[in-house]
């Protein structure tokens, strides 16, 4: 038996492109998708004739190449701290590993010190649950990563769609709850900031102290517009004149909200920035530039 392809198109499907209502639902590999009756049988992969998979591929390096440099960073568990100018790298913070320097350990030291075992156990996984099930990263990833689909116009590239309704996908909701913990974690990176501009001599400025600002603004410009962030100031609200002070949230957090994608990639690379500078100063191989 062949296969109607393109160049055959099957009258079963066929009949269904003016998309009556007795088209009967298809089951197995080719439901749901391009693959709908109801959908023109075209022959391509896709009519983009753009470079679209660049996107995804960059995607793809960037995101590799992070969390390549993340872990190794995390199981390092050296070069995390500059005694000299308090600086903390938020890769370890808040240190709670008995491991760590007692200077770095604002909460103090109660977890476990293994080589296994971030110092900053507390944190990292939380905040890689909240980067994971952001509802950007999500777009980002599910286009690169699994092709599903690489770009608007081209099809999935798996036969099946499930969304998110099904174990594991489903643990995505779990974003709303991280939340209120990543705004924690954003908070304690904050009072590193400020703790940093106590050195050993007293108050003083450097470099590393304006990185360390510029990180802390962008996690909090991440952090704030989050779509769940979005929910919490104005969700689930009949009148917003009722709510006036909401009302304003909401309205500055929906306008923070636009931009989530590029805060999402900014706060990526500055944590990045924040924690090479701290480790090339704390490892020796060049000195915090100094302004007061
Ligand atoms: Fe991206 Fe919440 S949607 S952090």
């Amino acid at each position: 038996m062949t296969t109607p392809g393109p160049e055959q198109p099957d009258p079963e499907r066929q009949s269904g492109g003016t998309g009556t209502a007795t088209a009967a639902a298809p089951s197995g590999p080719l439901a749901g998708g391009v693959h709908e009756p109801t959908r023109a049988d075209i022959g391509e992969k896709t009519l983009r004739k753009d470079r679209y998979w660049v996107t995804p591929a960059i995607t793809v390096i960037v995101l590799v190449a992070w969390l390549t440099y993340g872990v190794v960073r995390v199981f390092m568990q050296d070069y995390y701290y500059v005694d000299e100018h308090h600086y903390l790298t938020p890769f370890y913070s808040p240190c709670t590993s008995t491991g760590c320097v007692e200077e770095a350990a604002h909460f103090g030291r109660f977890t476990p010190n293994h080589a296994l075992i971030p110092f900053a156990v507390l944190s990292l996984p939380l905040l890689l649950v909240f980067r994971l099930t952001c509802y950007y990263y999500r777009k980002a990833y599910y286009r690169s990563f699994w092709l599903s689909p690489p770009a608007c116009a081209v099809p999935d590239g798996h036969k099946r769609y499930t969304g998110e309704t099904r174990f594991p996908l489903i643990l995505q909701n779990l974003h709303r709850y991280t939340f209120y913990l990543a705004a924690a974690i954003v908070l304690i990176n904050t009072w590193d900031m400020i703790l940093a501009f106590g050195g050993d001599e007293g108050f003083g400025i450097g470099l590393g102290n304006l990185i360390l600002i510029f990180n802390v603004v962008m996690l909090w410009l991440y952090t704030l517009s989050c779509h769940s962030c979005r929910h919490v100031t104005g969700g689930r609200l009949r009148h917003f004149s009722r709510h006036p002070l909401r009302y304003r949230w909401w309205t500055f957090v929906s306008k923070l909200n636009t931009r989530h994608m590029l805060y999402a990639w900014m706060s990526l690379g500055t944590l990045a920035l924040v924690d090479f500078y701290i480790m090339g100063v704390a490892a020796g191989w060049f000195d915090d530039l100094r302004f007061l």
